[in-house]
């Protein structure tokens, strides 16, 4: 029995290729974090197929599950409550998450959390946070997302913005995959662009209009292709006669051309709301050119910028946890009606 003043929650993750779990205390401190990553089962795909997700999730939930608890050294009966990303994510790799936890917190009697997933890689950036100087605006570059909120706190985001079509990550992945580079894209890109000069293709970057704080990347992706392709896609791919020079350059053209739009975009909605803090998370926040960018806007406007670390930006359940700390304390509880939602809320 949990005699302490301490609330332990046991966090559930499977909006896509990862299974996840964690506990932590405290809303802050991290007992364990196990996840099991499909990258190997997607990879030949270049991309993530929701269906063998799901079949994977399925295997892996129960091992993930009772690690967690075993390097945390604890009994599931010490948790105080159970926190599921519920949504937005595939729908049949959140079902299994979402029934493992409702299927605990019923055998448990415990209270079950529903967290959103986008918010929850916020939470990240805020983890050491006892607070933060409002107005803050929020972004999350993922693979599934690009986002700007005014984040009035953690529980109340306003959307102020998201893209269009692809999302960051997203694109990261696709011009991964024309430049034969593998799956996911977003690291191997940032890595072959450190022998790049990103000043070396001038790619298109989409503001949309001006007062806008959408974003589009189809565009990006597009004209990495027709670079790689030609306009009329009729000629050959040229990637195979391409030298690792030009490689790089087109990754680190690609990635600037990414991250220019990303800054520009935050500083605007910054702006416009007067924001004192700048809140970064997403997979895509762990790419070191992203980050340093955001930092230098912030340092040069008088900003501060609260980013996750680097192991918390993809996806893992810790963020989650951290997140259902906050919801437990405000008593907001879901019920066994909690359904797995694909989209944002
Ligand atoms: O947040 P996340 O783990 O999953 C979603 O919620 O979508 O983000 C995964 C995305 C992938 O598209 C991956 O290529 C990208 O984050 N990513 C990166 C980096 N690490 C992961 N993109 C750019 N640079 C990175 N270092
Ligand atoms: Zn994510």
């Amino acid at each position: 029995m949990n005699t302490s003043k301490q609330i332990r929650i046991l966090a559930i993750e499977s909006s896509c290729d990862e299974t996840a779990a964690a506990v932590v205390a405290n809303g802050r401190e991290i007992l364990s974090s196990v996840v099991a990553s499909q990258t190997a089962l997607h990879e030949k795909f270049g991309g993530v197929v929701p269906e063998i997700a799901s079949r994977a999730h399925l295997e892996n939930i129960h091992p993930v599950i009772a690690e967690s608890l075993q390097k945390a050294n604890l009994d599931i009966h010490d948790i105080d409550a159970i926190a599921i990303a519920n949504q937005p994510g595939l729908a049949v790799a959140l079902v299994v998450g979402v029934t493992a936890a409702k299927t605990l917190a019923l055998m448990l009697d415990k209270p079950l959390i529903a967290i959103n997933h986008i918010h929850a890689h916020l939470q990240a950036a805020m983890l050491a946070e006892d607070s933060i100087d409002l107005p803050a605006v929020a972004l999350v570059v993922s693979g599934g997302h690009t986002s700007l909120f005014d984040c009035e706190s953690i529980l109340d985001l306003k959307p102020m913005g998201s893209t269009i079509d692809d999302a960051a990550g997203e694109a990261f992945d696709k011009v991964a995959t024309i430049l034969g580079l593998g799956y996911p894209g977003g690291p191997i890109i940032e890595k072959v662009a450190n022998d790049g000069n990103p000043k070396a293709i001038r790619f298109p970057r989409s503001m949309l209009d001006k007062e806008s704080l959408n974003f589009s990347f189809s565009g990006l992706k597009t004209a990495v292709l027709y670079h790689c392709q030609g306009q009329d896609m009729k000629g050959e791919n040229r990637v195979g006669q391409m030298s690792d020079q030009e490689i790089a350059d087109i990754a680190a053209s690609f990635q600037q051309a990414v991250v220019d739009v990303l800054t520009k975009k935050t500083l605007r909605a910054a702006e416009k709301i007067g924001a004192k803090t700048v809140l970064l998370g997403g997979g895509v926040a762990a790419n070191t050119a992203v980050r340093q960018s955001l930092m230098d806007m912030c340092n040069k406007t008088g900003r501060k910028l609260l980013v996750a670390p680097k192991s918390l930006c993809t996806d893992n359940a810790v963020m989650v946890a951290s997140l259902a700390y906050h919801k437990y304390n405000a008593g907001v509880f879901a019920d066994m009606t909690l359904e797995p939602k694909a989209r944002n809320d």
